[in-house]
């Protein structure tokens, strides 16, 4: 039996321990990513934890790395608890902690924006567009309906900041800071990181609306995919067969905490920070039963019960 995990404690230095994981560092080059079960919505993390979200997240980044790996490199290197234990043997007494949820990656110099990339107009797109006709910053087509599909999809960053909530930005922006080859290639990386994981995804039923990217620059100078990819948190994934613009979709990700939240907040009983209401256990459930069939449903089997 898995268990649910909210935060964990390894014997390892610990880095950061962000909204969703901690970072632990294993010697000079890696990282031991673990991924909780902590869930967050905009912006603010829940009390309550949601089971096996961690270990889906973890196995399908890692089902993704492998996919992805003929676009660009990555920073995987194993989410395979046997293989991390072997690796680690001061963690062979925490197996419970880690076992599906822990990964092993390169460690890098993160790239502070994240890279959006948007094939249908959603989120907080779809509230800039309403609002003045553009997605980041740039016109759109005037009279698109929420939910339309993008096509070409569009690249629109975000700064990734340290605290609060992430700030669209113009593309302009991101190549002042980072410079224009790296702006540039982030771009073409993450287009083509996105075609082929809708390709992929759309046989399987889904479309993937919007997905976000993280890099980082490896030692040997380069830019790596790194984080976690084209996951219920990172991305929003919707039914093709419920498909319908004009109005927003169901999805396969914590759309029903969303949804709550968002119903607490115009009931005026949340103000939209911390600390959040507390959840009702079916909305934790709900959550839960998304993020699994999430990963069915692009893996094509059950979560494992241990990787
Ligand atoms: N290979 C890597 N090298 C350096 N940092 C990484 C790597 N992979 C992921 N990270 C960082 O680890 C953190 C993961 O924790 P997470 O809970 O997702 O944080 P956040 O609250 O920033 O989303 C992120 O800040 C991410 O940028
Ligand atoms: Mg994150």
């Amino acid at each position: 039996m898995s268990s649910t995990l909210r935060t964990s404690t390894l014997p390892l230095p610990l880095l950061r321990s962000g909204k969703v994981r901690e970072v632990y560092a294993v010697g000079e080059s890696q990282l031991l990513i673990v991924a909780s079960d902590r869930v967050s919505a905009f912006d603010v993390v829940m009390a309550e934890a949601v089971p096996d979200k961690g270990r889906g997240l973890t196995q399908l980044s890692a089902f993704w790395f492998g996919m992805l790996g003929s676009v660009t490199p990555s920073h995987f290197l194993s989410a395979n608890t046997g293989e991390i234990v072997r690796a680690l043997p001061q963690l062979a007494g925490h197996r419970a902690q880690i076992a599906g949820r822990a990964m092993l990656v390169r460690r890098t110099e993160p790239v502070l924006f994240e890279c959006v990339v948007r094939g249908y107009l959603a989120g907080s797109a779809w509230g800039e567009y309403r609002r003045s006709g553009t997605l980041a910053g740039e016109p759109l087509p005037a009279g698109l309906a929420e939910s339309a599909r993008l096509d070409p999809p569009i690249f629109s960053p975000a700064t990734k900041a340290e605290s609060g909530h992430d700030e669209n930005v113009t593309y302009e922006r991101m190549e002042a800071e980072l410079g224009a080859p790296l702006a540039e290639r982030l771009r073409s990386v993450s287009l083509a990181l996105y075609e082929t994981g809708r390709r992929y995804a759309a046989e399987r039923g889904l479309i993937i609306a919007d997905t976000k990217f993280e890099f980082g620059i490896g030692p040997d100078g380069q830019p790596m995919l790194i984080d976690e990819a084209l996951t219920p948190d990172s991305s929003r994934f919707w039914p093709i067969d419920r498909y319908q613009p004009g109005r927003s979709q169901p999805s396969f990700d914590k759309q029903p905490l969303r949804d709550w939240l968002a119903a607490e907040r115009s009931a005026g009983r949340w103000n939209g920070d911390a600390p959040p209401p507390p959840l009702p256990d079916a909305v934790v459930a709900e959550t839960g039963a998304r993020y699994r069939e999430a990963f069915r449903l692009l893996v094509g089997t059950d979560l494992p019960e241990e990787a």
